[in-house]
């Protein structure tokens, strides 16, 4: 039987991540780990809406490298301006994807995944990663997500020792 894909509406979104945000706040009031406060941030993420993949890439050397997610087995290694986390990277902004097949130079980490969303970590004005958050469904991020995923980034940085 195939069940199709609801979206989530934009309320259920909006309190939804509501939670991840106090969630992630409270998390870095008791433990300013940066590795721990990611991979309870990606866990948080991804039990709250079953996303694909969520994960951090961190800035080490001059490149992109995998650090905590949740999810498949993912690229470890990705170059300033490649895909969308090293486009999101170079241009410290954050970039939503709809449909990655439409996205030049997209990196497929996993056949599965058709939508993105990419946030820039950014500490003093400088990107020292990107949190990744990948779907299987076409067109699965907005507005919505970008504003929470981007305060949720910024409480992580600010609560975190990087
Ligand atoms: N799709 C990303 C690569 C990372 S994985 O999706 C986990 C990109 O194009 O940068």
């Amino acid at each position: 039987m195939h069940i199709e894909f609801q979206p989530i509406t934009t309320a259920d979104k909006a309190s939804s991540y509501a939670h991840v945000l106090a969630a992630v706040q409270a998390l870095t009031e008791g433990e300013r780990d940066a590795v721990a406060n990611m991979a309870n941030t990606a866990a948080l993420l991804r039990e709250s809406f079953r996303f694909w993949w969520v994960g951090f890439y961190l800035v080490r050397n001059g490149e992109l490298v995998l650090g905590p997610f949740q999810g498949p087995l993912a690229c470890t290694r990705i170059a300033k301006g490649k895909g969308v986390c090293g486009t999101a990277w170079d241009k410290a902004t954050t970039i939503l994807v709809p449909d990655v097949e439409l996205f030049p130079g997209h990196i497929a980490c996993s056949a599965a995944s058709r939508s993105e969303i990419v946030v820039p970590l950014m500490r003093g004005g400088v990107t020292i990663g990107v949190l990744d958050v990948d779907s299987e469904h076409l067109n699965h991020f907005n507005e919505t997500d970008q504003s929470y995923l981007e305060q949720i980034c910024a409480v992580l940085v600010a609560g975190s020792d990087f």
